[in-house]
């Protein structure tokens, strides 16, 4: 027997007709769109194959706790859930079952608990919904302790390389753009230069997404050491065509050219953590560069929260959807992805060796720059620099 879906069809096994009851977590942060998939992998699940879902509450912290702590998901369940943010079944980063902290500060291994967990409820296998680090967590505990899992991937800062995107993301490049538009319209009205600091520890997406939509005249990323006499140009470049204002947009891991070796001996985040944040240095070391009004905004978990963007409920539900087919067709120990505009399947190992950060020769860096935009690359040419 097989699923009907179209492109990207996953053939059915036997096995399908023999599971009964499968769990659902979300671990890590939380992205919108995560309900999204809850509902949707429920809607299939029960309506097509007549499962039996399970939500486990706070990740894998659920399961290991006693009393196991789960929510029974049905059809009635999953009515207002497609645009809901957060998640109903709460998410937690601290509770890794290898290492599970106790409230005295040790780490424990509560593997066991888990899988007693698992058997206590009836499950036949996992879904986690989650960063890199909650499927590496999956994937450890398939080879491990034999759990079958699927991954469902989950940032909102779209640097898992093994999927061409992540729900989450477009909802928080929309956050960030409205963000920028009301910054503009505040700047030119003072002749301003407005900060605007986004989410993006390692890999700058949502800034260089964000930038570009939103007109900014600077993107500065963690993939480059920028230099503030560019960016300082391109204030005053704009400033010497009737264009008093400027907008910058900081990814939160963007730091500036060390100032000294001393500075650059010391580990990054402790530099942007001693700095007051990538922000605060930014604005620092622009006003020792350039004579202008300078305002800040740290726009935070606001790019996190609340609903959705339609682009985001579709991709979630493709994923809950092939999530569905994955266990269906038997395919344990894979990660559902989006992969040249289809939504299928990779080997999970696949799916967390590999993390994306901004490609500084793509052809999005190219457009940034073509337009004016300057990353503050130290040495470049002055090329575009001047298009204010
Ligand atoms: O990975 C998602 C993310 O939102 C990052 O962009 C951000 O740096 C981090 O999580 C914030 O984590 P927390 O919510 O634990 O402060």
């Amino acid at each position: 027997m097989e699923a009907t879906r179209g492109e990207g069809m996953i053939s059915r096994s036997a096995e399908a007709d023999m599971i009964r009851h499968i769990g659902i977590l979300t671990g890590g942060g939380d992205a919108p769109g995560l309900n999204a998939v809850i509902r949707a992998f429920t809607k299939y699940g029960v309506s097509r194959y007549d499962w039996s879902v399970v939500g486990i509450c706070d990740a894998f912290n659920g399961l290991i706790e006693v009393p196991h702590r789960v929510v029974r998901l049905d059809l009635p369940g999953c009515q207002g859930l497609l645009q809901r943010g957060g998640t109903i079944l709460g998410t937690t980063n601290r509770g890794d079952p290898f290492s599970w902290p106790l409230p005295s500060g040790e780490r424990v291994d509560r593997t066991e608990a888990l899988l007693t967990g698992m058997r206590d409820l009836g499950l036949e296998g996992l879904v986690c919904l989650g960063g890199e680090g909650t499927q590496a967590i999956a994937w450890r505990l398939s080879q491990e302790l034999g759990i079958k899992v699927i991954g469902v991937p989950k940032t909102i800062d779209n640097d898992l390389d093994a999927t061409d995107l992540t729900f989450g993301f477009q909802s928080a490049v929309d956050i960030a753009t409205e963000a920028l538009d009301r910054l503009h319209t505040t700047a030119e009205s003072h002749d301003r230069v407005m900060i605007l600091e986004v989410m993006g520890r390692d890999a700058g997406h949502i800034a260089l997404s964000a930038g570009i939509a939103g007109g900014a005249d600077a993107i500065l990323l963690p993939e480059v050491e920028w230099d503030p006499r560019r960016v300082a140009d391109k204030i005053l470049a704009r400033r010497s065509v009737g264009r008093p204002f400027s907008v910058i947009v900081i990814a939160e891991g963007a730091l500036p050219m060390p100032e000294s070796a001393a500075e650059a001996a010391v580990p990054r985040w402790e530099r942007i953590r001693n700095g007051g944040g990538a922000g605060a240095i930014a604005m620092r070391r622009l006003l020792a560069v350039v004579d202008a009004e300078m305002r800040l905004t740290v726009l935070g978990h606001l790019q996190r929260g609340g609903s959705p963007a339609p682009f985001d409920r579709v991709l979630a539900t493709r994923f809950g959807v092939v999530a569905v087919d994955l266990i269906a067709a038997g395919r344990w120990g894979e990660m559902v992805r989006l992969h040249h505009g289809v939504v299928d399947g990779v080997p999970l190992p696949d799916a967390i060796s590999r993390y994306r950060t901004v490609d500084l020769t793509g052809e999005l860096v190219r457009t940034a720059e073509a337009v004016g935009i300057t990353l503050g690359r130290p040495g470049r040419p002055a090329t575009q620099q001047d298009v204010p």
